[in-house]
This record gives C-alpha cells, structure tokens and sequence, in this order.
C-alpha cells in the first residue's frame, strides 16, 4: 500500500519572537504540515505554548496543522485545540491510561483527524486496540520533550510491524516519526514504513531549508 511521503518540521525550533514568519517560510520551502509541539511542563518538564499559539499559527499559512500534545490529561485540552484550528491533534498513550479510545472519539468529534503517540519505551501492544479508531500513529524517536536529540534507533522494528498491521488490515493509515530525523537517517526510517517525517532541528539549522525539505522528501 502506497502512503504519500508527508514533511512535517516542527516550530519547535523556530524563534518563538518571529513564529509568523517562521510558518510562513516554511510553507514557501514546501512543508507539508506544521508540527506544533505542546508541552505543559508535567507530562514533560518544559512548557511550550497552548491553544493561542495554535490560533495565531493558523493566520499564517493554510498547511494543516498537526499538533502533538505532551500533555497530561488531553481530554481537557482536546476541544480547545481543535477550535484553535488544529488538523490533527495527536495525544500519549502513557497520558490517557485506558481513556485512550475515548479521547480519540473525542478528537475525532471535535472535527480534526486523530492520532495516538507511543514514547520509545512503549511497546505496540500498547495501541493494538486502539488503531482502529486512529488515523495515524506517531512512534516517537527521541525521548519527548526537547528538540536536537539523538534519533534512537531500536524503535524501527515498531515501525514495521505498525506498517504490516495496517497492510495486512488493508489501510493506507499514516505513521509519523518524531525525534532526531536527518537527511542521514531518513531512507531508513521511509523504508520501515513511516511516511509522516516530523524535523525539527534538520530543517531550522539548514542552510537551505527549501532543499533540505526537499531532501528529506526524496531522499
Ligand atoms: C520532541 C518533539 C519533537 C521535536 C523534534 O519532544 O516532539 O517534535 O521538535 O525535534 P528534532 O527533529 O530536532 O529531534
Ligand atoms: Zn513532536
């Protein structure tokens, strides 16, 4: 089954002073999402921005907003987002406990597609029951809560086994990656089968951010 390749950096790594811009630069360099990392400093310890920063985002480029919540309790937040404009709101496994397939009908209610996120340490089993009500799979590659870390490797095999589960059910579901994607490491990560390539630090340190988008693309 064949999944569109999706290029989603994450704001992250933007200036938080020139964030219009930022977005603005990115869907100019081909982006085809923007990947908002909300943080509360408790499901992570650093605190990013909420649902204005989603709001004001929206003003500045039509691309789909794809945002990730390292929250706890995302139930709470889930309407808020969506009202602020999000596409896609993506929440933890390890925050929901077993209300996850609530929040998911919950997301999917309040109108954005829905997605569930695993950290490196959480086996799929976590989300077998879970993806049928999903309309992606976010495996994290890093340690959620800082960007310019070092991809982990060891979460590729839940990559493929995500990707034979949604061929063998005969659906083209999207699987994002987040953490440590470079142009180095790129191919590896498409061929195991994920085709949402979140990048944070590779795409705002790049001299060329066009091309490296590009490149990451196409690599
Ligand atoms: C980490 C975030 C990531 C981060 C990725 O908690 O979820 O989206 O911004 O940054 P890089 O690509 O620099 O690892
Ligand atoms: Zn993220």
């Amino acid at each position: 089954m064949n999944n569109e390749i999706k290029i989603a950096p994450s704001i992250l790594s933007a200036d938080f002073a020139a964030m219009g811009a930022a977005v603005e630069k990115l869907e100019k360099c081909g982006a085809d999402l923007i990947h908002c990392d909300v943080m509360d400093g408790t499901f992570v310890p650093k605190i990013t921005f909420g649902g204005d920063m989603i709001a004001a985002v929206r003003q500045h480029t039509l691309l789909p907003l794809d945002v990730h919540l390292m929250v706890v309790n995302p139930q709470n937040q889930v309407r808020a987002f969506a009202e602020a404009g999000a596409s896609i709101i993506t929440v933890h496994r390890e925050a929901c406990g077993e209300d996850i397939k609530n929040v998911l009908r919950l997301i999917k209610n309040c109108g954005a597609r829905a997605g569930v996120v695993i950290n490196p340490d959480t086996s799929l089993k976590e989300v077998y029951d879970c993806l049928e009500l999903c309309d992606l799979l976010l495996i994290m590659s890093v340690y959620p809560g800082l960007g310019g870390q070092k991809f982990i490797e060891r979460v590729l095999p839940k990559v493929e086994e995500a990707r034979r589960i949604f061929d063998a059910q005969g659906v083209a579901k999207d699987i994002e990656i987040d953490g440590g994607i470079t142009e180095a490491n790129v191919r590896r990560v498409k061929d195991a089968g994920a085709n949402v390539i979140v990048a944070g630090s590779t795409v705002f340190n790049a001299p060329d951010m066009a091309k490296t988008i590009a490149n990451l693309r196409t690599l």
